[in-house]
């Protein structure tokens, strides 16, 4: 899980969070994010677009690398996988998630913000997390303070994170990347204005 994870969580300082209504928005919004310089992109189950959503980028955008997120049990998972996922978010950890994930070739992200959820989180192997919600759950110096316990877990922390805050977080030890949705805005979505969606992906691909 984590040789299949680390390139995703390295390879760009942010992560898209997507919610479609509807699924000929996915090609286009993938592509522009792409351009913008974030191939990584993660597709909620929010929405009943989100699964065709997933399978038309997997299918049609081979530059993209697509993964599925808000995934809550075992049965998302499989669809997700089905869909074309090369990654898959949860903003939690449950033992059938566990399962269905276990063999899986695709990497699990799956979400966790006490000690005791992290010390679950490590014993079914898994040291790189999500932190979700960010903002909500203490923020920056809540996620800093973890690194002293737990010194080998690396967080994307995700929720309330934005162009103002990205730079508080990406500068902590034990994160490797941010998640927001700021970067495909709902109405530049729905109104279909790309360039400025790739704009937002170029500034967010260059934080640091
Ligand atoms: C997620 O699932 O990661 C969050 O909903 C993203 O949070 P945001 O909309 O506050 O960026």
């Amino acid at each position: 899980n984590t040789d299949a994870l680390l390139p995703i969580m390295t390879g760009q300082p942010v992560i898209p969070v997507i919610v479609l209504d509807d699924a000929k928005d996915a090609v286009p919004l993938a592509k522009a994010l792409v351009a913008g310089g974030l191939p990584a992109i993660e597709i909620t189950l929010r929405t009943d677009a989100a699964l065709e959503s997933i399978r038309r980028v997997a299918d049609e955008v081979p530059e993209a690398l697509v993964g599925a997120g808000t995934i809550l049990n075992g049965t998302q998972f499989d669809q997700a996988v089905d869909a074309g996922a090369k990654f898959v978010v949860s903003p939690g950890l449950t033992p059938e998630l566990v399962d269905a994930a276990e063999g899986s070739p695709v990497p699990l992200l799956p979400g966790a913000v006490t000690s005791s959820e992290i010390m679950a989180a490590l014993e079914d192997g898994y040291s790189l997390l999500k932190f979700f919600p960010a903002e909500q759950a203490g923020g920056a110096a809540y996620l800093k303070s973890l690194s002293s316990p737990f010194g080998g877990v690396r967080f994307c922390p995700t929720g309330g994170v934005s162009a103002k805050n990205a730079d508080e977080y990406l500068a902590l030890p034990n994160v490797l990347c941010v998640g927001g949705s700021w970067v495909a805005p709902k109405d530049a979505v729905t109104s279909g204005d790309w360039d400025r969606i790739a704009a937002l992906a170029g500034e967010a691909a260059s934080l640091k």
